[in-house]
C-alpha cells in the first residue's frame, strides 16, 4: 500500500505533467491519452500504444474516453472504419460535456451493406439542445484506409473536417441568442455499437451478425486542446503557439466546404422546412 505521502508526491507529479504537457500536442499513444470505458475486452490498444481497435458482436459494442477534459481544442483522429457489411453498426467520434444539459459535438458513422456508402452524420448540442443534423456521404472508401477525422472547436466556431477538408462549419451565434459550447469542458469519446432500428436505410437493413466481430482501428490521435484541470484551463497561463484557437475558414477553405456540400450534403437541417415549419433555427440564416 502506498503511504500518504507517496500518493501526495504522485498527485505532485501528475500535476506537474498536466502543466508541462499543457500545450502539447498529444502526438498519439492510446495508452497515455484515453481510457476503454466499455465494453469487456472488445476494444484493445496494440503496437505500443499506436493503435486500437473497437470490435462488435451480437453481445456488446465497446468505446473509449480521452483521460482529459478540454475546452477548446483541435482534435484529430485517423479511423479505419468497419470493412464489408457493416449494416447497422455505428462507429462514434465525439466531444461530450456531462450533465443534462450537456454540449456534444458528434461526428457518427453509419454502417452499410457492402459497396453501399456509409453516411458522416454530424450534429452539435448546446446546453442540451442538438437537433442541428447534418449528413454527408464521402468521397472516398472509408473502410479501405485510415482517413482523419477532425473537429476543430475554438469560440468563434466548431468546423468539422475529413482529412483536411472543412465539411461543416457551426458558427458562434450567441449574438443572435444561439447557446453555443463554451462553458462545459468535454471529453473525447469513441465507440461502436450496433444500432440497427435506425441507422442503416433509417433501420430498413438490420445488421448481420454472422459478419461478427465487426471490428473499427484508430490511430494516430492528437489534442492539440486546452486542457481543463481543476476547474481551470491550461490555456489561460500560457497563449503562445495556438492558432487553433484563432482560426477561422478563409476563402479558400471555404471553397473545399462548398464542394463538399455540393457534392456530398445528404440532409441539412437548415433546410428541412417540412421539419421547422415555424422557421428553420436561427443560426441557419448566420452564413
Ligand atoms: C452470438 O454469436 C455467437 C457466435 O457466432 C453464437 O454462438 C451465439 O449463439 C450468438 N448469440 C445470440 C444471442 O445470438
Ligand atoms: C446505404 O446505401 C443506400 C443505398 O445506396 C443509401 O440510400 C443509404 O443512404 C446508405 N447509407 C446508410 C447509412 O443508410
Ligand atoms: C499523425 O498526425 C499528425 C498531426 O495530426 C500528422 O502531422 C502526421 O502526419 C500523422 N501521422 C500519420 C502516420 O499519418
Amino acid at each position: 500500500m502506498a503511504s500518504f505521502s507517496s500518493r501526495v508526491s504522485a498527485l505532485l507529479l501528475v500535476m506537474s505533467l498536466v502543466v508541462s504537457f499543457s500545450m502539447a500536442v498529444s502526438a498519439g499513444n492510446f495508452y497515455q491519452d484515453i481510457d476503454i470505458t466499455w465494453g469487456d475486452g472488445r476494444a484493445n490498444i496494440l503496437n505500443n500504444g499506436d493503435l486500437l481497435t473497437l470490435s462488435l458482436d451480437n453481445t456488446s459494442g465497446c468505446g473509449f474516453q480521452s483521460k482529459n477534459q478540454f475546452l477548446y481544442g483541435q482534435f484529430d483522429m485517423q479511423i479505419k472504419l468497419v470493412p464489408g457489411n457493416s449494416a447497422g453498426t455505428v462507429t462514434t467520434y465525439y466531444l461530450s460535456s456531462e450533465g443534462s444539459t450537456h454540449d456534444e459535438i458528434d461526428m457518427e458513422f453509419l454502417g452499410n451493406l457492402s459497396g453501399d456508402p456509409y453516411i458522416l452524420h454530424t450534429n452539435v448540442y448546446s446546453q442540451g439542445k442538438g437537433n442541428r443534423e447534418q449528413q454527408f456521404y464521402l468521397w472516398f472508401d472509408p473502410t479501405a484506409d485510415f482517413h482523419t477525422y477532425s473537429i476543430l472547436w475554438n469560440p468563434q466556431s466548431i468546423i468539422f473536417s475529413v482529412d483536411g477538408i472543412p465539411i461543416r462549419e457551426f458558427k458562434n451565434a450567441e449574438s443572435i441568442g444561439v447557446p453555443y459550447p463554451k462553458y462545459q469542458p468535454m471529453r473525447v469519446y469513441s465507440s461502436l455499437w450496433n444500432a440497427d432500428d435506425w441507422a442503416t436505410r433509417g433501420g430498413l437493413v438490420k445488421t448481420d451478425w454472422t459478419q461478427a466481430p465487426f471490428i473499427a482501428s484508430y490511430r494516430n490521435f492528437s489534442a492539440n486542446a486546452c486542457i481543463w484541470y481543476n476547474g481551470a484551463s491550461s490555456c489561460s497561463s500560457n497563449s503562445g503557439g495556438k492558432s487553433w484557437l484563432s482560426q477561422q475558414l478563409d476563402y479558400s477553405t471555404q471553397g473545399q466546404m462548398k464542394w463538399v456540400q455540393n457534392n456530398f450534403m445528404i440532409y441539412n437541417y437548415c433546410t428541412d422546412t417540412k421539419r421547422f415549419p415555424q422557421g428553420v433555427p436561427q443560426e441557419c440564416n448566420m452564413s
